[in-house]
C-alpha cells in the first residue's frame, strides 16, 4: 500500500522524510522517492526497490531544502520502475506531487492534456496526470490549481503537492484516501499514517473526505469541499517513538507478542472507570436503538476475522441477539439480509483493508449502524463508522497480526458486556466476575510468554515437516484457524484448521507419523470431547501437541507434549492459548530463516479486493 509524507519547517526536509517513509516500509511498496524545493527548483530522486537503494542513490549527494513530499509506492498502473515511481513532476518541472488511488479516468485526462496542453507523458502511471494537470492550471496559488484539477478527475485519492517558486507552502488533499496532518513546532506534515509522524508529533488533525490543507511551517488551513475553513478534530495519538522501533528485538513480530500483556492492560483501562463499570465514550448507540437491533453482522479479513468469530460467542452469550460472522471478500456477494435493525460490527487492525471497506458500504448502504474495532486512528473504516472502538494496541509493524488480535478479542469482551449490562441480558453478579477475570488477564498471558523457551524447543524438532493441523471445538476451533494462518504466513508450512468433531469426516485420512496435529483443549465442556479426538489422530501415529489448562494434567499422557496455560474462564481462553501459537509460528520461521516481518507475497495492509 503506497504512502506519503510531507514535511514543512526548518530543518532538513530530505532526512525528516525519508525518515517518515522508512515507518511507513511495513505497509509493503515497491520503490520510493522524494521531491525537496531547493532554490526556486525541485530535486526528485526516486527507485525502484527498498528505501535503502533511494539512500544509496542519493549517497552524500547535498540535497537542501526545508520543504519536500516522499512516497512509498505499491504499483497499480505501470510496473515498479525508477520512472514509474513517486514523485511526479509536471511538464516544466516546476510541480512535483505525491498520490495514494487511484486515477480512474486517467486515460481521458492524458489525452486532454496532450491535446490541449501539448504535455508530452513519462511515465505509465495514472498519478502523473495529477501533476500535469496542476502544471496546467497553476498560477501561482498551488491549492487554487490542486482544486480545479480534484474537480475533474475521478476516484480515490490522498495527494500533497509543492511548487518550485514556493518553499513556504505544501497543499494536500484528500478523497477516500487517508491522509491525516502532524502538528509540528515550528513545522508541519501530511502523511498517510501516523506511524509515519511518531518521532515528530503526537497531535494529529484527521481530514475528511474533500479537504483540502494548506501548510506552512507555522500554520494549517483546512478546507472543506466548499472550500470553506473548518476545524477538524485534534486527535491526541499517545504513541512513544520507541513503540514503532524493535527495541533490541530480532523482529518486530517477537517485541509485538510479548507486548500482549501490556496493551490488553491498556485496552481494558482505557473503558474502565473508578467503579468498575465499563464506559464506552465513543459509541453513541442508546438503549432504544440497541433493543431495536435483531441481529449483527461481523465482518473483516483474516485474523481481525478470526477475532470476530470468537466475538459471536461473546456477544450471542451476553446481549442473546444472533450474531453471523462474514469474510468481508464474500460479504457483499451473498445479498446479506441487512437493514435497519442490523447492526454491523467491522474489525480490522489497520482499518484501511479493501474488503472490509466495501462490506460496509453495503451493509451502509442498506440501512445498517456501523461500528467498528480498528487500531489505526483515523483510517478509511473509522471514518466509515458510526461509532469507532479503537483497540489501543499501539503501532503494529510485523505483517502478522499479534497484539491487535488479542486486543480486538478484548474489545469484544467489554463490548458484549457493556450492551448485556444496557438491555438487561446479564446479571450484575456475572458482570462484576467477568470484568475481574479479565483483568487477571495480562499476568497470565506472562505467565505463558515466561514458558517461551519450551515452545523454541518444539519449533527447533519440528521446523522441518511441513504438515500440520491445528483442531479444536468451541471457542478454539476459531484459535486454531488463527494459529494456522500464522504458521502459513509466515512459516509457509502447508497448515490447516478443522473443528475437530469434523475430522472423522475426512480429514483424518490425512494423518500419519509425519504430521503434526497441535490439539486446543481448553473448554471444560468439550474438554473430553477433545480427550477422543486426540486419541483418534495419536493411534494414527501423528505427533500430537496439545495446549490445555494448568488444571488438565492427565492429558499429557495422550500427547507428544502438552503445553498448559494458566485456568480461567473458559470465554477468555482464546487470550492465552493463542500465545503459544504465536510463538511456535515465530520460532519455527525462524528455524526456517523466513522474513519474520515481511512475508513474502503479504503486504501489512490489503488495499486491493
Ligand atoms: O488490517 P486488517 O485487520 O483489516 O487486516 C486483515 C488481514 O489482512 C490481516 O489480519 C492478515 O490476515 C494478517 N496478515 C494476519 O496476520
Amino acid at each position: 500500500m503506497c504512502g506519503i509524507v510531507g514535511y514543512v519547517g526548518t530543518e532538513e526536509a530530505k532526512d525528516i522524510i525519508i525518515d517518515g517513509l522508512r515507518r511507513l516500509e511495513y505497509r509493503g511498496y515497491d520503490s520510493a522517492g522524494i521531491a525537496i524545493v531547493n532554490d526556486g527548483s525541485i530535486i526528485v530522486r526516486k527507485h525502484v526497490g527498498e528505501i535503502i537503494n533511494l539512500e544509496k542513490l542519493i549517497g552524500n549527494e547535498k540535497i537542501s531544502g526545508n520543504i519536500g513530499i516522499g512516497h512509498t509506492r505499491w504499483a497499480t498502473h505501470g510496473a515498479p520502475s525508477d520512472l514509474n515511481s513517486h514523485p511526479h513532476l509536471n511538464e516544466a518541472n516546476s510541480i512535483a506531487i505525491v498520490h495514494n488511488g487511484i486515477v480512474e479516468n486517467y486515460i481521458e485526462l492524458k489525452a486532454m492534456l496532450k491535446e490541449k496542453h501539448n504535455v508530452s507523458f513519462k511515465t505509465e502511471t495514472d498519478s502523473e496526470v495529477i501533476a500535469m494537470l496542476i502544471g496546467a492550471y497553476y498560477e501561482g496559488d498551488l491549492k487554487e490549481a490542486l482544486l480545479k484539477a480534484v474537480s475533474i478527475i475521478r476516484g480515490a485519492y490522498a495527494i500533497a503537492a509543492v511548487a518550485a517558486d514556493n518553499p513556504n507552502e505544501l497543499v494536500a488533499h484528500r478523497k477516500d484516501a487517508p491522509l491525516i496532518v502532524g502538528i509540528g513546532k515550528g513545522c508541519n506534515f501530511v502523511a498517510s499514517d501516523f506511524s509515519a509522524l511518531v518521532k515528530h508529533t503526537d497531535d494529529v488533525y484527521l481530514l475528511e473526505n474533500d479537504d483540502t490543507v494548506i501548510l506552512t511551517r507555522d500554520s494549517i488551513k483546512i478546507l472543506d469541499a466548499n472550500e470553506k475553513q473548518v476545524q477538524r478534530t485534534l486527535m491526541h495519538i499517545g504513541w512513544s517513538a520507541e513503540a514503532a522501533e524493535k527495541g533490541g528485538h530480532e523482529h518486530f513480530m517477537m517485541k509485538e507478542i510479548l507486548e500482549q500483556p501490556a496493551v490488553v492492560k491498556e485496552t481494558i483501562k482505557r473503558r474502565l472507570n473508578e467503579d468498575g463499570i465499563i464506559e464506552f465514550d465513543e459509541i453513541k448507540i442508546g438503549l432504544n436503538e440497541l433493543k431495536s437491533f435483531d441481529k449483527i453482522y461481523i465482518v473483516a479479513c483474516g485474523t481481525a476475522y478470526h477475532a470476530g468469530l470468537i466475538g459471536r460467542y461473546a456477544i450471542e452469550n451476553m446481549v442473546k441477539i444472533p450474531v453471523e460472522v462474514d469474510v468481508a471478500s464474500e460479504f457483499r456477494y451473498r445479498n446479506p439480509l441487512v437493514d435497519e435493525k442490523t447492526l454491523f460490527i467491522a474489525i480490522s487492525q489497520s482499518g484501511e483493508t479493501s474488503d472490509t471497506l466495501a462490506a460496509i458500504k453495503e451493509a451502509k448502504g442498506k440501512g445498517a449502524r456501523i461500528l467498528s474495532i480498528i487500531n489505526v486512528v483515523g483510517s478509511s473504516v473509522a471514518r466509515e463508522s458510526d461509532d469507532v472502538i479503537y483497540t489501543w494496541a499501539g503501532p503494529e509493524i510485523a505483517v502478522a497480526s499479534t497484539k491487535a488480535f488479542i486486543t480486538q478479542i478484548v474489545c469484544l469482551h467489554m463490548l458484549s458486556l457493556y450492551m448485556g449490562r444496557l438491555v438487561g441480558t446479564i446479571s450484575n453478579r456475572h458482570y462484576e466476575e467477568f470484568i475481574s477475570e479479565m483483568l487477571k488477564m495480562p499476568e497470565k498471558i506472562d505467565e505463558v510468554l515466561a514458558n517461551r523457551s519450551e515452545i523454541e524447543e518444539y519449533a527447533k524438532d519440528l521446523y522441518s515437516r511441513e504438515k500440520v493441523f491445528y483442531i479444536g471445538r468451541g471457542l478454539d476451533s476459531a484459535v486454531c484457524l488463527e494459529g494456522s494462518l500464522k504458521l502459513k504466513e509466515i512459516s509457509y508450512i502447508n497448515s490447516f484448521a478443522i473443528a475437530a468433531g469434523e475430522l472423522k469426516h475426512g480429514t483424518i485420512a490425512l494423518m500419519d507419523p509425519d504430521t503434526i496435529v497441535i490439539a486446543l483443549a481448553t473448554q471444560d465442556k468439550l474438554y473430553e470431547k477433545m480427550l477422543s479426538n486426540i486419541q483418534e489422530v495419536k493411534s494414527r501415529r501423528a505427533h500430537v501437541i496439545t495446549i490445555t489448562k494448568d488444571k488438565n494434567r492427565s492429558i499429557s499422557d495422550s500427547s507428544d507434549e502438552t503445553i498448559y496455560i494458566p485456568d480461567c474462564l473458559d470465554e477468555l481462553t482464546p487470550l492465552l492459548s493463542v500465545v503459544p501459537l504465536q510463538l511456535f509460528a515465530y520460532y519455527v520461521a525462524k528455524e526456517r530463516e523466513c522474513n519474520i516481518d515481511k512475508p513474502k507475497n503479504l503486504a501489512k495492509s490489503v488495499t486491493v479486493e
